[in-house]
């Protein structure tokens, strides 16, 4: 008799950083239905608390917190809240974002900082503090939310680019370094993603039009949802992905594989 997938889940302990919404809201709620007290860090209380409401209303098991993962005080508090409120931590997943859009020269040097705050020494902070928790519990499954940034550019995200690239690479010492330990880390790099807040901001419902266009720069001929990047977490959480490990899982319908003369003849059937 074999258990159904996702099974061995049930009562591990997740952390999920930038909770509050988007892909983070999302891979919350995937994991909290699949059994896991989740442990949601972010610094919007009214949006993570809202999400916590929401895993709890369904009968899952979720802990907001208002915590800066820029800083070792909001690491070190969201990881003892893991300990705390569910007894220890098996997955990390590191999702949080801030950064400036700007070409480089107009960065400022405190936006430089922060940024690489929250895009990557977060990375280092939450997983130096979290993996002897995992090593105690005979192992654990990281995921550092990367981005097809760290392997295509445009001109205003520096500071975004250079940090999603490194995530790539910790990920790839972490699990060498803690493969023995049972501990596994990889990224994903989500493409373009179009998520709850995404659409807010722009005012924009997500209309049959504005779905079509979307899907048009895709390979796959569809949008990207922020479910797709929580399906992707899902996976790598799981013992489905037990021999998965330093690998970066790009997942963007086809966008970072596909020739431009093919995508131009796609979108506008011309021969190029
Ligand atoms: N949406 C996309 O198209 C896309 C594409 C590629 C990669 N990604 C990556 O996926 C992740 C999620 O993207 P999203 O679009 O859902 O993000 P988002 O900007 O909608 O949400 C980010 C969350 O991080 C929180 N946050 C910011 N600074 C924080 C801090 N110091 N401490 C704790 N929380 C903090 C914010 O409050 C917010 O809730 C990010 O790492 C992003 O780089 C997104």
């Amino acid at each position: 008799m074999t258990l159904p997938p996702f099974a061995e889940l049930q009562d591990r302990v997740a952390i999920v950083t930038g909770a509050a919404q988007g892909i983070g809201r999302n891979t919350a709620v995937t994991l909290a239905r699949h059994g896991m007290p989740v442990v949601l860090a972010d610094l919007n209380d009214d949006r993570g608390s809202r999400v916590e409401a929401e895993i709890q209303e369904a009968g899952g098991r979720a802990a907001y917190v208002h915590a800066d993962v820029g800083t070792m005080a909001g690491c070190e508090l969201m990881v003892q809240t893991a300990l705390d409120r569910f007894g220890g931590v098996y997955a990390l997943v590191n999702n949080a974002r801030w950064h400036p859009r700007d070409k480089l020269v107009d960065v400022t040097e405190a936006d430089w900082d922060r940024s690489q705050d929250v895009l990557i020494k977060s990375h280092f902070m939450a997983c130096k503090l979290a993996i002897p928790h995992m090593i105690a519990g005979g192992g654990g499954s990281i995921v550092g939310i990367s981005s097809a940034h760290a392997i295509q550019a445009n001109a205003i995200e520096g500071p975004y680019e250079a940090a999603k690239a490194a995530i790539n690479a910790l990920m790839r010492n972490v699990a060498v370094a803690y493969g023995e330990h049972n501990i596994r880390a990889n990224s994903i790099l989500p493409g373009g993603i179009m998520t709850d807040v995404k659409y807010e901001a722009a005012a924009l419902a997500p209309t049959p039009e504005l779905d079509a266009r979307q899907a048009l720069q895709n390979p796959i001929c569809r949008r990207g949802d922020a479910q797709d990047i929580a399906n992707a977490v899902l996976f790598l959480v799981s013992d489905l992905a037990s021999f998965v490990t330093g690998e970066s899982l790009v997942v963007d319908g086809g966008l970072s594989i596909e020739l431009p003369g093919s995508a131009t003849t796609r979108m506008t059937g011309l021969e190029v």
